[in-house]
């Protein structure tokens, strides 16, 4: 049974975008389109979670997503804590589930969730209490959804409709939650073509079996692509010897001006970051006229406005968002 999706389709907690429906996928992307005309206010403001708590629960690093939760939550006038994992009493021995029960006992409604390990916030969605939402901010090698639904909501901001465009994701496939949940969005959207491009050591086994073409050779797999995007080196996450070297890397699958001429003339360059330069991207191609890096950061919040009024609220367009009420 899915933990995310209730049975009359209603979305209970983000946990992954595989098996999302299409419809719930454009309705996150429509709603975040709504949420970016908010952002572009003076005043940047929606009372539509005014009284709710949403706690972000961050047992790794972040930079990008954690900010952004947290301004999203403040743009939907939700009161928004951050909990210091590293000098919570989780440190002094006290269980995650003991953690969640005195979260809970605070009235909180929902938990924004990062953790090295996979399936940790599945298996919070499952020990919380009714009425309480859990949030994926990312999961050991699992999921990272909402970053993979800002990656398509910049896409489609930026080149319009998926269907048509062919999207190549390079670099190290194997341990990115990014890569895995991106496949599973841009599919179920309906993209044209997926290609992931990295070296053998970097493939997981089969990837191919979720619909996605897959290259060895950066140049072939570059070829007439309508977006790049490049991952970072996961190394913490690297057991062995994977790669040769940094320097290696970058000269058989680092994206260089002269290898993005290989793409269409239009395409556009994405990174999730934090972008290690010179490693995965040339710094002129990081900030170069391609690059929508920033963009994408930009969008997170907005995304992450849609996912977190959905969970909660039930909420879907417009009308139903306040934004009509929101002053310009
Ligand atoms: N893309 C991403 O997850 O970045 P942070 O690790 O900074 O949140």
């Amino acid at each position: 049974m899915s933990v995310q999706l209730e049975p009359n389709g209603r979305l209970r907690h983000l946990l992954t975008t595989e098996g999302l429906p299409r419809e719930m996928l454009t309705r996150i992307l429509d709603t975040a389109e709504s949420f970016s005309g908010v952002l572009g206010k003076s005043v940047k403001k929606v009372p539509l979670l005014r009284g709710r708590t949403i706690i972000n629960l961050f047992f790794e690093p972040s930079t990008r997503t954690r900010t952004t939760f947290e301004l999203a939550a403040q743009r939907l006038s939700a009161d928004v804590l951050n909990i210091d994992v590293a000098t919570s009493s989780t440190s002094k021995g006290e269980s995650l589930l003991d953690m969640l029960r005195n979260l809970e006992a605070m009235q909180c409604d929902a938990f924004v969730v990062r953790h090295a390990d996979s399936g940790a916030a599945e298996f919070i969605a499952r020990h919380v209490r009714p009425g309480v939402a859990v949030i994926n901010a990312g999961d050991g090698r699992h999921a990272h959804p909402t970053q993979a639904l800002l990656d398509a909501f910049t896409i489609r901001r930026e080149k319009g409709p998926l269907e048509p465009l062919t999207i190549a994701i390079v670099g190290d496939i194997l341990h990115s939650r990014v890569a895995r949940s991106q496949i599973h969005a841009l599919l179920g959207l309906g993209a044209g073509q997926v290609r992931v491009i990295a070296p053998r050591t970097l493939l997981p086994r089969d990837i191919q079996r979720l619909g996605v073409r897959v290259y060895e050779d950066m140049d072939a797999g570059l070829e007439g692509a309508d977006v790049v995007m490049m991952l970072r080196l996961q190394r913490e996450r690297m057991r062995g010897a994977l790669l040769p070297s940094e320097s290696e890397f970058f000269a058989r699958f680092g994206l260089t001006e002269k290898r993005l001429e290989r793409t269409h003339p239009d395409s556009i360059v994405m990174h999730p970051g934090p972008v290690n330069r010179g490693v995965e991207l040339d710094p002129r191609v990081a900030d170069g006229p391609r690059s929508v890096i920033l963009r994408q950061v930009t969008n997170g919040i907005a995304v992450r406005m849609a996912v977190m009024s959905i969970v909660l609220g039930g909420y879907s367009d417009a009308t139903e968002t306040g934004l009509e009420e929101s002053p310009s």
